[in-house]
């Protein structure tokens, strides 16, 4: 099995490069199956998770080529609307194919995805939808069986603003009959770009990058070529490192999609210098300790939360960090703690009264951001961190330690 393994200490200089966004591509990959035909996107990032979608439309019919970041797509000959379990089971956002494809095929099976590392992330709102839509649902053997010989448009107020919902329902609603309108919906980057994409298509959509989308359903699609945005949290998260130890440029970010956070460096003593597609930072001499709270976008992703602790776990004093979009996110702390880390966590808060120095040991990765909030600190401590289960950080990072490496970090990946 893979490893990590970071020399800690050594001061970060030099400039990255941000990839594109996974959760704007997962998304956009899944509505090309909206309708036959050739798509072509462009920036799409080489990570575990595009390659499962990949792999996931390629079973249902989809034939893909991917070189050099560009993804080709050809969705004519799809012809099994069915999620198969195996690939569900390791990447939620499989899920995302449950709305294009009722809508293409009139019927759906997905395998319902579970639990996951840190918590029991349902998906009831898009059922939910679904069936306000007009589909009828049926679970037979763990998977989510969804038919409709016609989806109708509907009114769906959802408790929550979620990502996945929004996105699914507003790919199921694009051909149904009459208006759909989504209220409560994310205002996230990633689902403004899956709304332009759909337009681009031909969905008649408004209200996008707003909390109500309108819907009007239309009767044919056509396929379309997309840029997908840079990754915000890829971007956030060496903006972090850069803030524990080092000075660093951030390259090919939309600085507006990190205004939280820059905001919150800015607060913690960091010099920040932000250009039309580039963000630069310093680390200072002390780091001060900031709360933080994440949100819903505009709002400080949870996203970043992990990395946030990371960052404060190295602060003059006491911070006091909350998520209040998943409430059981706290897997990288005892990780951290195996660091030197000073965390307390109570229901979804976490008390971090901040350590002079981290020192390096054996710590597991349990997923995406978990891993990366612990390359973050494994990078500003002393000594050696050897990091196991690395396969969650390939799901969600291109090249991380080369990038690191090019910043002057002494990381190495070892099988
Ligand atoms: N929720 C429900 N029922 C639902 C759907 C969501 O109760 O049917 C709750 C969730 O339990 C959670 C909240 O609503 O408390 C928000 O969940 P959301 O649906 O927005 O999350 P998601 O769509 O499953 C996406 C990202 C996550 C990111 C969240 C929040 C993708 C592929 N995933 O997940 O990204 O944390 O939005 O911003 O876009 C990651 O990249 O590491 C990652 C986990």
């Amino acid at each position: 099995m893979e490893k990590i393994i970071i020399k800690g200490g050594k001061e970060l200089s030099g400039e990255v490069v941000i990839s594109g966004a996974k959760n704007a591509v997962l998304p956009i990959m899944a509505a090309t199956l909206l309708c036959p035909g050739k798509f072509s996107i462009s920036n799409v990032p080489d990570l575990k998770d595009t390659r499962t979608m990949m792999k996931l439309l390629d079973i249902v019919g989809s034939e893909t080529s991917f070189k050099n970041n560009s993804l080709d797509i050809d969705s004519s000959n799809v012809n099994n609307p069915e999620a198969p379990y195996d690939l569900v089971k390791t990447m939620r956002a499989s899920f995302y194919v449950l709305g294009p494809l009722i809508s293409r095929f009139g019927r759906v099976q997905v395998s319902l995805p579970g639990g996951c590392a840190w918590g029991p992330r349902p998906v009831d709102y898009h059922l939910k939808g679904l069936e306000k839509l007009g589909a009828k649902l049926d679970l037979k053997n763990g998977n989510i069986l969804a038919v409709a010989d016609e989806l109708i448009g509907a009114d769906i107020h959802f408790e929550f603003p979620s990502v996945g919902a929004t996105g699914n329902l507003a790919m199921a609603a694009v051909c149904a009959k009459g208006t759909t309108r989504l209220y409560n919906c994310a205002k996230e980057p990633e689902i403004t770009q899956l709304c332009e994409f759909l337009i681009k298509m031909g969905a008649n959509i408004e209200g996008v990058g707003t909390d109500m989308l309108t819907i009007i359903g239309v009767a044919d699609l056509h396929p379309a070529n997309i840029r997908i945005i840079p990754d915000r949290v890829e971007a956030g998260t060496f903006l972090m490192a850069g803030a524990l130890n080092g000075t660093i440029k951030v390259n090919n970010v939309i600085p507006g999609h990190l205004k939280r956070v820059t905001n919150k460096l800015k607060d913690t003593g960091c010099t920040l210098q932000i250009d039309k597609d580039s963000i630069s930072i310093s680390s200072p001499s002390s780091i001060k300790s900031v709360d933080m709270t994440t949100a819903v976008y505009p709002g400080f992703p949870t996203d970043l939360q992990a990395q946030w602790v990371a960052l404060m776990s190295l602060s003059e004093s006491s911070s006091i960090v909350t998520d209040t979009v998943y409430h059981d996110r706290f897997s990288h702390i005892p990780e951290l703690s195996r660091l030197g880390a000073n965390i307390k966590v109570d229901k979804n808060t976490a008390f971090i009264r901040g350590v002079k120095q981290l020192v390096g040991a054996p710590v597991m990765s349990t997923d995406i951001r978990a891993s990366a909030s612990l390359i973050i600190a494994a990078l500003a401590a002393s000594g050696k961190t050897e990091i196991s289960r690395v396969y969650h950080i390939d799901r969600g990072y291109e090249k991380i330690e080369k990038k690191f490496l090019g910043l002057g970090a002494e990381i190495i990946r070892q099988s």
